[in-house]
């Protein structure tokens, strides 16, 4: 049995002039994330259920566990010393860190602490999602806003933790993705599923069809070749939604899918946020063979111009991304 600890020093040598402090960084996040799945687990029981009666910045409610989960992650990485700064979907602005030493801090990272906030009351998968960046600006200096807005494709390491059945924590740093499974009698996460990679053909599509009729054409047209008989490629395909990004998007990285959220028309840039969501999730998938877009550019390209950017997302195995992609090129709206 390895643990993740273990297994990051391990890998330490493979980061470029490491240092061991994103290794030390990963460990914050590792104890960010027993500290969630601990109250996620009790969840019934105490008072962290329903709305915490505020929005956010983008005019979301925001959960009681959404600013629980927030808090308890800003403050595992504020405590480290590697971090000069995070972004958070729970926070309007960045949240540069100060004292203690945090402006020689070298990395940032950006977070969506509780992913699929809808399904907590519930009892369904949710998720943790985690971004790190190395700092533009000077190590010494307060963290600014352009340290936040650098394209996918910089990312030094990249995750997220499932909440389901078990807690995983799913992570690469350039060098594949690998998948811990968390043993809560133990407190550690344990090596479970070394270098993911998508299957090589998938059969399930994930998207909230009620808004179909809100879709591009493009999209509408492969929701239906999805749903078409044909044996070659084992068609119909199986719709499967859960409505957090996390658990839709794991699921199909094991057993082969792609998740679409696409624009509509009543939001042209979709909804995900391309800083915080799309961008991590693009690097482990392509880090797992698998492939990103907005249905037209590679998602880790995307030079972000706002830190709650949003961005159309397609994401999963390589073949089903390039199948969505041709029927957008192909059907293009009628004008
Ligand atoms: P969050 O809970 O962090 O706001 O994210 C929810 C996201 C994503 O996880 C999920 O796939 C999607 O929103 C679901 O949206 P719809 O309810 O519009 O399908
Ligand atoms: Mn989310
Ligand atoms: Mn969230």
């Amino acid at each position: 049995m390895k643990t993740l600890g273990e297994f990051i020093v391990e890998k330490q040598h493979e980061f470029p002039h490491a240092t061991g402090e994103l290794t030390a960084l990963l460990s914050a996040i590792k104890l960010g994330a027993k500290i969630i799945h601990r109250d996620i687990n009790k969840a019934g029981l105490v008072d962290i259920l329903g709305t915490s009666g505020v929005s956010n910045v983008q005019g979301e409610v925001q959960m009681k566990l959404d600013l629980f989960a927030n808090e308890k992650l800003k403050a595992a990485l504020k405590a480290r010393g590697q971090v000069a700064g995070i972004a958070s979907e729970e926070e309007d602005e960045i949240v540069v860190f100060d004292g203690e030493g945090s402006e020689n801090g070298k990395y940032v990272v950006l977070m969506d602490p509780l992913d699929g906030s809808s399904n907590i009351d519930v009892n369904v998968s949710v998720g943790t999602i985690f971004s790190i960046y190395r700092r533009i600006t000077p190590v010494g200096t307060p963290v600014t806003e352009e340290d936040f807005l650098q394209p996918g494709s910089k990312q030094v390491a990249a995750g997220y933790v499932v909440y389901g059945s078990s807690t995983m924590l799913v992570y690469t740093t350039g060098c594949g993705v690998h998948a811990f499974t968390y043993d809560p009698s133990l407190g550690v996460f344990c090596l479970s599923h070394e270098s993911v990679h998508f299957p090589e053909s998938g059969q399930m599509y994930s998207i909230n069809e009620g808004n179909y009729i809100k879709f591009p054409n493009g999209v509408k047209k492969y929701i239906k070749y999805c749903q078409e008989m044909d044996e070659a490629t084992n068609r119909p395909y199986t719709s499967r939604y859960i409505g957090s990004l996390v658990s839709d998007f794991h699921r199909n990285l094991l057993k082969g899918g792609i998740y679409l959220y696409p624009s509509t028309a009543t939001h042209p840039e979709g909804k995900l946020r391309l800083a915080y969501e799309c961008n991590p999730m693009a690097f482990l998938a392509e880090q797992a063979g698998g492939k990103a877009s907005d249905g037209k550019n590679r998602i880790l390209d995307i030079v972000p111009q706002k830190l709650h950017q949003r961005s159309p997302f397609f994401v999963g195995t390589q073949s089903m991304v390039e199948d969505a992609e041709r029927f957008l090129r192909d059907y293009p709206e009628e004008q």
